[in-house]
């Protein structure tokens, strides 16, 4: 086989094929004509050639002749797959190529690249087209090709170094997910340059760009592109671009038993039901209808604000804590305040763990006293919430695994406690006790300060680089703000009797414990930093000179010390 020949003349690490025959030409030439042969030919999974799904083939012939694709196809379909076969068939087959990988965050972009990295480790024709193993940096994951092609995955950053790579094709994953300032800066200007003015007509000189993701909130820039790409492609409308292809798919249209029925079963059972619509029927939802509409919730991600694993010396912080009732998750929520007369607060870190015992859940909070500077915690009084407090009553000792020694931590007291009057310790524990009134005061603030943009919720991982330490557990961190924004845009406000609201989840089983622990440090926030008399209140319950309050800085250097034990120092 003629075709097989030109591509086994460049031996892994070798120099590329130089004289190519005629008859090796023409074998390239069918493959770069039809890309279903080519990924039957080149490519391999399971020792076997690679076969697509119906639609797969549909897209890939699309994808291969239109400049511009967008896939939105439901989870499973083999959109990342689909991506991955597409870069390599490019870059195998054209010289020169410049692939980018770009996702909602590099982790996703490295999916694409790990795919790459499969089809690799399994087809010999791949192995031999490449100068080297594929690499997997902090910055950016690229495998090499013999003719001077790359496939190359990265991180979003501000995405002035996605534009400075000058990609010749750009694929998007998760498209939905990446923000749009990000698109703005990379897509737009990509689109621009559609292309090369000396290519002509030659296919190898455009550049291409491929969009995926699952179908999402009507509010989204997704939805906007998909309104835009129906037009693009329809040839009655004035819009109508032959260089555009809209391919939706949805977990319907895959062959039986691509997609096991289990799975798809499972998942119907245990999302939530506009999620699941969402991500396998492939159906563009409306905005929520609750008290809080998911457009709103989101309108507060700010794609420049990263979790925070631990707190900055130079800030303080507010814990909103939901303790855990029997089937309920136990959640804390940390908010990092804004500067005095800045109204910008920050929800920066977000947990919740399920079957924890009352000593572990005092014992996490201690944790997060360690590593935040907390100047207030607002705890629920019910649901075990008086059992914490006990727990934390008492001083406790630490033992610190770094400096191998052990301290003593001081006593987290309620202020509103009068048998906590005498007591030593730090004064800066609120129950609240969720009544009618205060639950609808507190939902009520929650949406003046979305509404007003003043509490923002984190958009990305910071550095974005994989690998990095703390990554893992800032990608946990933003793990569980969806969870929060889920929940929130959840919330339906019903009125009761006492006329105050009630305001739940649509069915008992849904959780909300996170967005309780939200509306708490919020309460704690706007408590701390609302005009009103606040310093009277404690001073009634407790005498503090001003020696007693420790700057953040102060905090850091000795987190749980003595400051607050030692009325002397
Ligand atoms: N043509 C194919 N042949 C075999 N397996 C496939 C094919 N396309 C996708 N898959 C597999 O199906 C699974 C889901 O694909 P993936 O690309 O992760 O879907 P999505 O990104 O749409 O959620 C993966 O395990 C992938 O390897
Ligand atoms: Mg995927």
């Amino acid at each position: 086989m003629a075709k097989r020949k030109v591509l086994n003349n460049a031996k892994k690490g070798g120099v590329p094929a130089v004289n190519v025959t005629d008859e090796q030409m023409e074998a390239v030439e069918i493959l770069r004509n039809d890309p279903i042969v080519a990924a039957h030919e080149l490519l391999e999974r399971k020792m076997r050639p690679l076969t697509l799904t119906l639609y797969q083939r549909w897209s890939l012939r699309q994808m291969w002749e239109k400049q511009f694709s967008y896939l939105v196809w439901s989870r499973g379909c083999g959109k990342t797959t689909m991506l991955a076969i597409y870069l390599i068939l490019r870059a195998l087959l054209f010289s020169g190529q410049r692939c980018v990988i770009v996702s909602a965050s590099y982790r996703q972009a490295i999916l694409v690249m790990r795919e790459v990295e499969r089809f690799w480790q399994e087809s010999p024709h791949l192995q031999a087209s490449v100068t080297g193993d594929p690499t997997f940096g902090t910055t950016e994951a690229i495998l090499n090709f013999n003719n001077g092609s790359y496939i190359k995955a990265l991180p979003l950053g501000d995405g002035t170094k996605i534009r400075g790579e000058r990609a010749s094709t750009l694929v998007v994953d998760e498209y939905a997910q990446v923000p749009r300032d990000i698109l703005d800066t990379v897509v737009r200007p990509f689109l621009n340059v559609t292309a090369d003015p000396m290519g002509g007509r030659d296919t190898q000189a455009k550049n291409f760009m491929v969009i995926a993701t699952t179908a999402y909130y009507k509010f989204s820039h997704a939805y906007q592109t998909y309104q835009d790409y129906k037009r693009l492609t329809d040839p009655h409308d004035t819009l109508y671009d032959p260089s555009y292809c809209l391919s939706e798919f949805s977990y319907r249209d895959a062959p039986e038993g691509f997609m096991d029925r289990k799975i798809i079963a499972e998942a119907k059972r245990s999302m939530e039901h506009s999620q699941f619509l969402m991500e396998y029927e492939n159906i563009w939802l409306d905005d929520t209808e609750g008290y809080f509409p998911r457009s709103l919730v989101e309108s507060a991600r700010r794609p420049w604000l990263s979790p925070r694993v631990q707190g900055d010396p130079r800030r303080e912080y507010v814990m909103g804590i939901d303790p855990a009732r029997t089937r309920d998750a136990f959640a804390i929520v940390i908010i990092e305040l804004a500067d005095r007369g800045a109204l910008d607060h920050r929800v920066v870190f977000a947990h919740q763990e399920f079957q924890m015992t009352f000593q572990d859940m005092t014992a996490t909070i201690r944790n997060f006293l360690r590593t935040f500077h907390i100047v207030r915690i607002q705890m629920d009084a019910g649901g075990g919430g008086s059992t914490i407090k006990d727990l934390l009553a008492v001083p406790a000792l630490h033992y610190d695994e770094r400096t191998q020694t052990t301290e003593s931590e001081d006593a987290i007291l309620d202020m509103d406690d009068e048998d906590h009057r005498y007591l030593s310790g730090q004064r800066i524990l609120r129950m609240v006790k969720f009544a009618p009134k205060i639950i609808t005061k507190m939902n009520n603030d929650l949406k003046a300060q979305l509404q007003g943009e003043r509490i923002y919720l984190p958009g990305r991982i910071s550095q974005d680089g994989w690998g990095d330490p703390g990554w893992e557990a800032e990608a946990r961190i933003l793990k569980n703000i969806d969870t929060l924004i889920a929940q929130t845009s959840n919330i339906v406000a019903t009125p009761n009797q006492t006329g105050y609201y009630s305001f739940d989840t649509p069915t008992q089983r849904e959780h909300k414990d996170l967005y309780s622990a939200w509306i708490l440090a919020l309460n704690g926030v706007l408590e701390l930093r609302s005009p009103q008399p606040e310093a009277a209140q404690l001073a009634q319950g407790f005498w503090m000179s001003n020696s007693m309050i420790r700057t953040p800085a102060e905090h850091l250097q000795n987190p749980q010390g003595n400051a607050w034990n030692n009325p002397y120092r």
